[in-house]
Formats: structure tokens, sequence, C-alpha cells
């Protein structure tokens, strides 16, 4: 029999690529989103891509009601990957209360539906964010973790000591934290991506809806950085391979090696790009001109975050296969498939 995972917020962009790695890997995948960010059509994607359509269960799960009902009706549930969240940095600066009960409340309610039936596997989708503005690099896990500047990025790091504290007191439960460096690119079919809702915060995103002629201009933030051309250092890392990782977390989850009931894992590259390589890299790749502009720093940025990803290629047998460049043609296959798709 299949193991049964549980994904929340399966429709969203890297839930959706996880859960096409899951399907791929012979999981069979149930579902929750409320569809707050996300599009129900995903899920014809994924079928046209695996030839599987997932079940959707359409969830709030900040209500605890419906997110006990979701545990209770469907049986058998092996192990739960907990995507669900809001994620606009700037939007949570906004509203932070709507960011502390959305992306708290959905992972206590989960974590309570899953003890109610005994469901003692858990994966956590975590962020680099939680390093803060880090002393040493390249990260490793071990570095101490900060404030986030932002509500969001709070929400990560608070999540994962809600985690700590409940597999300290149920031994039972075997938790991973997946802790994202900066996920872009795109399935390599073209039909699945990344969709912001209205203006992105994020630089990918940004860079291809400019060159499509969606957006006039990119700004970038700031060419005055203690870094080799003055912009600031990130470790891009393709979505296939981070849906990849979640397979490989799982299967560590499964086999019962793990040491502690609360591992953590760091996915990147271990590779930093500057902004200005990473618009020179689009160029080359794409053959498209991109119309950007050196402006002010945007607050909260730091001048560099890049892995240590030793921790995932030892214990998980992760490492990322795609460089830069894939990530950017992907991205730009999906955005050109996006925009089409709109058109007709
Ligand atoms: C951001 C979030 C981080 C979150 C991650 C998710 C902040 C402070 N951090 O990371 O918490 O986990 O997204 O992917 O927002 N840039 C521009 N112009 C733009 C957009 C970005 O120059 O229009 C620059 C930024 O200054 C930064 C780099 O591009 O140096 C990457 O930015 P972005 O894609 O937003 O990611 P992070 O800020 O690293």
């Amino acid at each position: 029999m299949k193991n049964r995972i549980i994904i929340t917020g399966g429709c969203g962009y890297i839930g959706s690529h996880t859960v096409i790695a899951l399907i791929e890997h012979d999981f069979e995948v149930i579902i929750i989103d409320d569809l707050s960010n996300s599009n129900e059509q995903v899920l014809e994607r994924i079928k046209k891509i695996t030839g599987v359509k997932p079940k959707l269960l359409n969830i709030d799960l900040k209500n605890s009601f419906l997110a006990e009902n979701a545990f209770r009706y469907n049986k058998d549930i092996d192990a739960v990957i907990h995507f669900a969240a809001h994620k606009a940095v700037s939007e949570s600066v906004q509203k932070p209360l709507m960011y502390y009960q959305n992306n708290l409340c959905a992972l206590v309610n989960t974590l309570m539906a899953m003890e109610k039936y005994n469901i003692n596997n858990f994966i956590f989708s975590s962020s680099a964010t939680v390093y803060g503005n880090p002393k040493t690099l390249p990260i490793k896990e071990s570095n101490e973790t900060q404030r986030p500047f932002s509500p969001y990025g709070n929400t990560k790091k608070m999540a994962e000591e809600i985690i700590d504290d409940v597999v300290k007191a149920n031994p039972n439960l075997r938790a991973i934290s997946l802790r994202y460096f900066n996920p872009i690119g795109a399935h390599q079919s073209g039909m699945i991506g990344e969709l912001p809702n209205g203006i992105p915060n994020n630089l990918m995103p940004y860079i291809t809806q400019t060159a499509i002629g969606k957006r006039d201009k990119l700004m970038v933030f700031g060419n005055d950085y203690p870094t080799k051309d003055g912009t600031p250092i990130r470790d891009y890392i393709h979505v296939v391979d981070l849906a990849e990782a979640h397979v490989l977390a799982l299967n560590r989850i499964f086999s019962k090696e793990k040491d502690h009931n609360l591992e953590i894992f760091n996915l990147g590259t271990g590779e930093g790009y500057s902004v200005l390589e990473v618009i020179e890299a689009f160029q080359k790749v794409t053959k498209q001109k991109l119309n950007y502009e050196i402006t002010e720093r945007r607050d909260g940025d730091v001048p560099k975050l890049y892995a240590n990803v030793d921790k995932a290629n030892d214990i998980l047998g992760w490492r990322a296969k795609m460089g830069l460049e894939d990530m950017i043609s992907h991205s730009w296959q999906w955005e050109e498939y996006y925009h089409l798709e709109k058109k007709n």
C-alpha cells in the first residue's frame, strides 16, 4: 500500500512542486488548501504532468473544527508536510496579526489534529529568514537564529519553537524542519510555477514580469552593500530540487533513524549570487533586455546569505542538481506559458 501524505498548502508554489515529486515517488497525496493564494487549476496541471489528480480538501486550517474533521474523515495518514502559510514579507509588516493568526493557528490546529489521530511524522516548511543577519557564512544549521525582521519571518521562527516544544512533550512525534534559502525556478514542463498575488516582492518573479512587459522596470534595492558589486548576495535554489528534498526528508522520517525528534536542514545550493549577477544571467539565458534601475536599499535586507548544505547532503543524501541557468530558464518558460494562457 502507498504511504498516504497530507500536504497543507499543496496548491501553492513550493507545495505544488512537492506534490508532483511525491506522486512521482509513488506516494498518495491529499492536499489541504484554502486557495487564499493559489488556484484549483493547479490540480489539472499536476494531472497532466503525473497522470494523477490529487484529492483537494478546501479547508481553512485556522478553523480548528475543520482542521480536525479533515483528519477525522481521512484515515491512515502516514505523514503531514505543512506548507500552508502567508508569505508576503511587506504585507506581514502591515498586518502582523493576520500573519500570526494565520501561520501559527494553522500550525497549532494541524499539530493538535495529528496528535488526536496519532499521526507522528511531520515536515515543516521553514526559511533561512530565521538566521537574521548571520555573523558567519556559509550558514550552518548550528548557527544561532535571530529574531527575523518581519512578522512573516518571525512566524517561521516561532513555528520552529512550537514544534520543538511539541516533540519534547511527545517523544513519538518525529519532525523535520527544512530551512529554504531563496526558492526560484519552475517545473520543467513550464506548466507550474510561482504566481504571486499582485505586485511581486521577490526578485525572480519581478524580473520575469518586467521582461514580459507586465511591470515597467525592476528596482534594484541598493548597490552599496559590502559585496563584490555592491548588491546583496543570496543562495537561489531551484524549486524542483527543493521538492525532491521533501521526499528524502519523508524517507528519513519513515526510516526511524533520526537522531533527534526535531531535525533541521538547510536547503540551498551553497552558492551565492548578487542581484546584478542574477540580472546578467537572466539577460544571457533568455536573450531578453531587462529594464532596471538602482534605487535605495529595502528595509530589512541583509548583505549576504548563503547556506552550508553539508548536513542535508550527508544525512538526507540530498544535493541540488540544477544551477542558476536552469532556475532562470524554467522561471522564464513558466512566465511565458502563463502569459500565453491568460491571453487565450
Ligand atoms: C525574502 C524574505 C524572506 C523569505 C524569502 C522567500 C525579506 C527581507 N526576506 O528573502 O523572509 O523567506 O523572500 O523567498 O523580504 N530585490 C531587488 N528588487 C526587487 C526584489 C528583490 O533588488 O524588486 C533584491 C533584494 O534586495 C534581495 C534580493 O533581490 O537582495 C532577493 O530578494 P527576494 O527575492 O525578495 O528574497 P529575500 O529578500 O532574500
